[in-house]
């Protein structure tokens, strides 16, 4: 069951261009705070409908079980007149809310999903924030996953999203999605307290280019957190399948994550 301790919690999400490593570094930092025990309720929100955080941990998750899944019974339920007039439509949402939420042993996970038949994921988009208010306040740290596109920050959450970091890889698009997402956040006016910058799959020899980037932008919550390597036995772990947050302590990617994840936590 969920926890009611009502806190405020640390909510850090991961955005980037797309296939740049926004998932697997999230994994990487679910990993980090799992080793060092440094919070106790951990929620990861998978609010990418096309990319399932699940998959890369070796969790099973239906359509019905996601948000999305559960949005759509419920669309057909209040067509067909199947739900009671008398209870409020967002107590209703956010008991489904309660039961999509998948608990494991040392953290849980909700799967925002995609919304079925239109093709879009405009409505569940808009659910995220509720989840987000609904769920948070049970948690000590929150981790989402947010989509490739910047829709997610056009709507801003009741709670403040802490730290955004934000993934780019050694290319001309990714730096440029890194400026655009940190205009949107201002555009939107979203109070995120740091914005990081991590540079993925770099190589070291870029390093400075990223830095030089990331200090142009004049805008004091930006922050430049490193780069990180390609690392054969990630992609490995991903190709068939495998659980990364098995992946060994002495991996050269997450020990040098760890130490920047040390920095954010
Ligand atoms: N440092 C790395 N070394 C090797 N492979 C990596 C690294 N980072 C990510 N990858 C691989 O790159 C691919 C894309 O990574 P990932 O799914 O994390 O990106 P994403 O930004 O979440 O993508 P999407 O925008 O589709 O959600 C995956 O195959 C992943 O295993
Ligand atoms: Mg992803």
């Amino acid at each position: 069951m969920v926890k009611k301790a009502l806190m405020t919690p640390k909510i850090i999400s991961f955005s980037g261009k797309g296939g740049v490593g926004k998932s697997t570094l999230l994994i990487m930092l679910l990993k980090y705070v799992l080793e060092t025990k440094k919070f106790k309720n951990v929620l990861v929100i998978d609010a990418d409908p096309d990319a399932n955080v699940a998959d890369i941990i070796g969790e099973e998750i239906t359509f019905e079980q996601t948000i999305g899944g559960k949005m759509t019974v419920l669309k057909d339920k209040i067509t067909k007149r199947q739900i009671p007039l008398d209870v409020p439509k967002n107590q209703i949402i956010e008991s489904e809310v309660f039961d999509s939420l998948i608990e494991r042993n040392d953290f849980d996970i909700i799967e925002m999903g995609r919304s079925e038949g239109s093709g879009c994921y405009c409505s569940v988009n808009n659910t995220l924030k509720h989840v987000i208010d609904v769920l948070a306040e049970n948690y000590e740290l929150v981790l989402i996953d947010a989509p490739a596109g910047l829709e997610y920050f056009a709507r801003k959450t009741g709670k403040d999203v802490t730290d955004l970091v934000i993934v780019t890889d050694a290319s001309k698009m990714g730096l440029h999605t890194t400026s655009r997402i940190v205009e949107v956040t201002k555009e939107v006016e979203l109070d995120f307290q740091n914005i990081w910058i991590l540079g993925n799959k770099f190589p070291t020899e870029m390093e400075q280019v990223l830095k030089e980037k990331a200090d142009k932008i004049t805008d004091k919550r930006v922050k430049f957190l490193g780069i990180v390597p390609y690392d054969e036995e990630v992609s490995k772990f991903n190709l068939m399948g495998e659980n990364l947050l098995k992946i060994s302590n002495n991996n050269p990617l997450y020990a040098s994550v760890s130490k920047y994840y040390a920095k954010i936590l």
